[in-house]
């Protein structure tokens, strides 16, 4: 079975259709970004600090699962500090002129944003070593014996880099960032503001229970919130009178076959794989992946962050064990699992 990851209604990652509304919905300022309160009282002390100063701020590493809202955070640290954002990603990074030509055309104190940083090639994220350190872009003219190295002077900068794991980007680069923030998965009630917030932009009436159901399926992403705020106005629109009420909201999620929990399909086969297959596991991530048809890369950082926040699955040195709550909640009876299992649960 294959899954295009990107067509499903609880895939994080953004879309096209997402990009447009996510773009209406950003928040702009401090103010109006709801949750995330450990870094965002962070951020403005030092954004603060640096304004006083008159100065430049520091580097700043944003990790975390994708949706949480590392782009729109990047977005209000440049609103805040009063300086242009450029957007760019580690992908789209390909060589070394790239992102010269990238530096060489900021301004002083200008944020640049680089997502999926940990994707920056080496010879790519040598540019960036005396960029971060030094406002220094480090040119090499000629080949050969008669080689020699320029050093042009940048503008000073801000580098706001995004990771869905910081483990992912290497130590000399994690090492030159100021400030390194962690973004959690949000609370259904802050999900639920972020929603009532959402609707009020686009006009959809919510009342606060819709809200609420529509955030506690929400897998604790604001990007998710949205996409199902929208699809279950459809619903609203074409079954009730346009107001999303927690009857709506309900139909419309069981209608996408999404659980009480915010679980899909693919989160189900996976967990029913895993139990039917493997007898809940320890099994590899290669393993698992292969057995529902999707790549590793995405079990890992797309599929599994929710389930192991809910508890659901753990991580063991010897592979993924589905853990006696998942049984539960698929109605599937316990029975103790593998003996050879290093992780065993007592019930
Ligand atoms: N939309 C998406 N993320 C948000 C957040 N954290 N606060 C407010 N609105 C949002």
């Amino acid at each position: 079975m294959d899954f295009d990851n990107e067509n499903r209604i609880i895939s994080p990652d953004l879309n096209e259709i997402d990009n447009d509304i996510e773009v209406s919905l950003r928040p702009k300022t401090f103010n109006e970004y709801i949750g995330q309160e450990k870094a965002k009282e962070n951020l403005k002390v030092y954004i603060e600090a640096a304004k006083s100063r008159g100065d430049v701020l520091d580097h700043i590493l944003l990790y975390g699962p994708p949706g949480l809202g590392k782009t729109t955070l990047a977005g209000i640290i440049a609103n805040e500090m009063g300086v242009q954002m450029r957007v760019t990603s580690g992908p789209a990074i390909e060589k070394q002129g790239d992102l010269a030509a990238l530096l060489t055309n900021l301004n002083e104190g200008d944020v640049l944003f680089i997502d999926e940083i940990h994707r920056l090639s080496r010879q790519v994220e040598e540019v960036l070593y005396p960029a971060m350190e030094d406002n220094a872009l480090d040119i090499i003219i000629g080949k050969g014996p008669s080689a020699r190295s320029i050093r042009l002077d940048l503008p000073r900068f801000t580098l706001v880099g995004a990771t869905t794991r910081s483990g992912q980007i290497s130590a000399p680069l994690r090492d030159r960032f100021g400030d390194i923030e962690r973004l959690e998965m949000y609370s259904p009630d802050e999900l639920a503001q972020i929603v009532r917030r959402s609707a009020g932009i686009l006009g959809v009436m919510i009342d606060p229970d819709g809200a609420l159901e529509i955030a506690s399926r929400s897998r604790g992403t604001p990007r998710i919130a949205n996409r199902l705020l929208k699809r279950s106005r459809d619903f609203a629109d074409v079954m009730g009178n346009g107001a999303i009420t927690s009857d709506i909201a309900k139909i419309a999620l069981s209608r996408m076959e999404i659980d009480e929990l915010g679980l899909d399909s693919i989160d189900r086969l996976l967990l029913t794989s895993m139990i039917k297959n493997y007898n809940g596991g320890p099994v590899g991530l290669d393993t698992i992946a292969a057995t529902i048809g999707e790549e590793a890369i995405t079990v890992e950082d797309v599929v599994e962050p929710y389930l192991l926040q809910i508890g659901f699955l753990a991580k063991t040195p010897r592979g993924r064990v589905a853990t006696p709550l998942a049984y539960k909640h698929l109605g599937i009876p316990f029975n103790g699992g593998n003996d050879n299992g290093q992780q065993r649960f007592d019930l």
